[in-house]
């Protein structure tokens, strides 16, 4: 890159260019503002596909997952699940194929499960099957301090003997799990993650439990439509309240997963911040509800059609308040985008973060982009700009680097976004989805 093109911005890009190469790691260059037009597809659902695939485990024989997204989150859980013995394989058309007649070796290790949180829910079905598993705790993540407790309290509420051993779960179950009432609720409402492994337990467990407070969302509904699939006598799906029969033993699945309803709100904000106009194919507006009253209340048109939905956005929009909460609230998975496409509005907007109080990391990023926000404790105060103005920003977790992205489609000028294997974990290849309907975003390879 030679100097005498540089202006001022660009030499600042530079720089960072220069030494912000972290080795290996991709960067996004994104020219803005343009403004986006066209038909998008959603994909499958990374947070349904993950603990479907870990049910595989609870069963010999080869189930098959359809649809899943190929993304560095699936890559790893495929890893995770060859590590305890199974033989995972992607077929041309995307589909995993799990055979988990073999469990050598029911540990999940640290250094896959310090990678992906989602790895802890093998420990459900790894009980049930094996009678005995070793998981590794996550340790930390970006989002904020994020425990395991409901989790574990749930399994020893299901008769497990529960013992933390050198970073690792160490959970015996060798004369049996029982069925019983589990309250799974926790300070911040239901887990996700925590309803899928006690979910997934229950499958297997002499009588009947039933699980109060469980999460609500639409990819835990998916895990026990599969589960049904597969033999097991779950109702109550889509409530708070799940009862489980326990039954002798499971057949296999082969599953369609749901689409992405995060990914869909994704391009659902790209498309407003962009004062755009996209078709967003593959999308189930039922699972947005909350998302899509906010969109309509700021003066957004989204309407169903088809397989999905139209959005579209001509101007500036009105404000409005967030407090996320579990499903059917707003999702705290689009708090970031949402703050990005909040930060163009005509007045303030207040943010309030109930699941992840700390899950702010993209504040100080936005503010470089020349974003107007005061953050105090789990509230951000979003005082709308006239427009956000492109700057070198670092991605530090998946949703995160997704509002990122979203602001350099709408800022000024030439965006760099480091650490772009964050956006990766959760969304397969945005630039080529998003470049055929205006944006122009380059992926810079090391
Ligand atoms: C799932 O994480 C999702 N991950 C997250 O999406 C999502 O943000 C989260 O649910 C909330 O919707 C996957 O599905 C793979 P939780 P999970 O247990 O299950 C507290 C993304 O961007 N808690 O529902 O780990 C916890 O700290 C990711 O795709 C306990 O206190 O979240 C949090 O404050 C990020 N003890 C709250 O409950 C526990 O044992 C909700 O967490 C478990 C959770």
């Amino acid at each position: 890159m030679s100097w005498h093109i540089c202006g001022k911005l660009d030499r600042v890009n530079a720089i960072w260019l220069l030494f912000s190469r972290e080795i290996g790691m991709d960067v996004f260059r994104i020219e803005g503002p343009v403004r986006l037009s066209g038909t998008v597809t959603v994909n499958g659902s990374k947070n349904a596909s993950l603990p479907i695939m870990a049910a595989a485990v609870l069963t010999p024989g080869k189930s098959v997952l359809k649809g899943a997204p190929q993304l560095s989150d699936i890559s790893v859980f495929s890893q995770l699940l060859t590590d305890i013995g199974c033989k995972v394989a992607t077929g041309p058309n995307g589909d995993i194929s799990i055979d988990s007649t073999t469990i050598g070796k029911p540990v999940g290790e640290y250094d896959i499960v310090r990678r992906m949180r989602a790895g802890i829910c093998i420990l459900g079905p790894l009980l049930a099957r094996m009678g005995k598993a070793e998981v590794s705790m996550p340790g930390g993540c970006a989002i904020g301090y994020r425990p395991v407790d409901i989790h574990l309290r749930g399994l020893r509420e299901l008769g497990a003997q529960i013992n933390l051993e050198n970073g690792y779960i160490v959970a015996d179950a060798r004369r049996g799990l029982r069925g019983g009432e589990i309250f799974l609720g926790g300070p911040f409402g239901s887990t996700v993650l925590g309803t899928a492994n006690i979910m997934m337990a229950a499958t297997l467990t002499k009588g009947t439990t039933v699980i109060e407070s469980a999460a609500c969302e639409p990819e835990i509904a998916d895990l026990a439509n599969c589960l049904n699939t597969m033999g097991a006598k779950i109702t109550g799906i889509g409530s708070p309240r799940l009862t489980i029969e326990g039954v002798k033993e499971l057949k296999p699945f082969e599953y369609e997963v749901i689409p992405d309803r995060i990914e869909a709100g994704t391009f659902m904000a790209a498309a407003v911040i962009t004062r755009g106009c996209l078709h967003i194919h593959n999308c189930r507006l039922k699972d947005l509800m909350a998302a899509v009253a906010l969109l309509r209340g700021i003066g957004v048109t989204v309407e169903a059609e088809n397989t999905g939905c139209i959005v579209a956005c001509s101007g500036k929009t009105r404000p409005a308040d967030i407090t996320t909460q579990p499903h059917p609230g707003f999702p705290t998975d689009l708090q970031a985008q949402f703050m990005a496409l909040l930060a163009l509005a005509e007045g303030n907007s207040v943010i309030i973060e109930k699941i992840f109080p700390d899950r702010f990391m993209h504040v100080a990023e936005l503010s470089r982009m020349a974003a107007d926000l005061r953050k105090e404790g789990s509230t951000v105060i979003v005082s709308g700009v006239n427009k956000l103005i492109a700057a070198p920003v670092m991605a530090s977790d998946l949703r995160a680097s997704a509002a990122l992205v979203l602001a350099g489609l709408a800022a000024e000028g030439t965006t760099i976004i480091n650490r772009v294997y964050h956006i990766d974990r959760g969304y397969e290849k945005i630039e080529e989805r998003l470049n055929p309907v205006g944006a122009k975003i380059t992926r810079e390879s090391d």
